[in-house]
């Protein structure tokens, strides 16, 4: 069984009449990357929400088709359970804190208490997951005196600190400078290859062609495409959804640069590079 089933999803927010999710259908494997792409509004976050239980049970609204999450059908648990289990970290870092702790060790011994850990894990718990986040220094401040990339930082290891089996991250460096950002991304880096199932939603194609093995296409809640990084970033059509493909892409499409049998485009630098050469 997959990690992840989604199975005819359909959902509107209460008193409106759009359906922000569509009908989507899919799966994520255990150890995947499942990158998210969309304009804005396509229901890239809501479907994160969907995925962690927040679809229906915070939001009410109408609800169809099945999600379950390691085994756990997300409509019939309660957002506790399904926390254990995957982990949301929000676009906005505000969000996620609780506002109700002093410190940043407090913050993330949080979500800890609340899984009922002995002390002693939660403290190794948290010393490794401050200091995996670079924020170990921080400990005893305030979240809410942090700079915007620290608190991202503080709201992705108090998610990882409770070792869910997958972490969902939506834009998960959207508040951050090209320094918090790529320091986030070497972190991202290092959990794929440690086997973590990863959802991450990200306006920059770059990364996604990076980190994910598959995208999911979204477009006004529908589904359009479900592939790998090289055929998603391949299609001529991606303007059609407010998208572009990533830069190293363009260029090649400018250059004729191409897999010889697949006529597809590299997404990455080190794709490129290797075809190049061999033209
Ligand atoms: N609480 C809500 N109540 C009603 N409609 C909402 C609510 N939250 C979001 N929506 C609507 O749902 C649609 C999808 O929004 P969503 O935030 O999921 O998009 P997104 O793809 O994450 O966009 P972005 O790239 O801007 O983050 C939008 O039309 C939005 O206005
Ligand atoms: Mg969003």
């Amino acid at each position: 069984m997959s990690t992840i089933e989604v199975e005819n999803l359909k959902y509107r927010y209460p008193d409106t009449t759009k359906l922000v999710l569509n009908d989507l259908n899919f799966s994520v494997e255990k150890g995947e990357c499942l990158g998210i792409i969309g304009e804005n509004t396509a229901g890239k976050s809501t479907l994160c929400y969907a995925l962690a239980g927040l679809v229906p049970h915070f939001y009410k609204g109408a609800y169809g088709g099945k999600v379950t999450v390691n085994g756990l059908v997300v409509r019939d648990h309660e957002i506790a359970t399904i926390v254990e289990n995957i982990g949301l970290v929000f676009e906005n870092p505000f969000s996620q804190m609780t506002g109700a702790k002093q410190t940043v060790y407090e913050e993330v011994a949080f979500g800890l208490e609340n899984m009922g850990l002995v002390r002693q894990e939660m403290h190794t718990r948290i010393e490794k997951y401050l200091k995996l986040l670079a924020v170990y220094s921080v400990k005893d401040k305030n979240p809410f005196d942090l700079s915007g990339g620290q608190m991202q930082r503080v709201a992705i290891a108090s998610v990882l600190a409770m070792e869910p089996e997958v972490l969902i991250l939506d834009e998960p460096t959207s508040q951050l400078d090209p320094q918090g950002s790529q320091e986030v991304f070497e972190v991202i880096e290092e959990l794929t290859k440690g086997g973590m199932t990863i959802i991450l939603v990200e306006h920059k194609m770059d990364k996604i062609a990076q980190y994910a093995d598959r995208v999911l296409l979204l477009h006004e809640g529908r589904q359009v495409d479900l592939d790998t990084p090289e055929n998603i970033f391949s299609r001529g059509d991606l303007t059609d959804f407010g998208l572009t493909p990533p830069v190293v892409t363009t260029i090649a499409k400018a250059l004729g640069i191409q897999y010889p049998g697949t006529k597809l485009y590299p997404v990455t630098i080190e794709e490129f590079k290797r075809l190049g050469e061999d033209k």
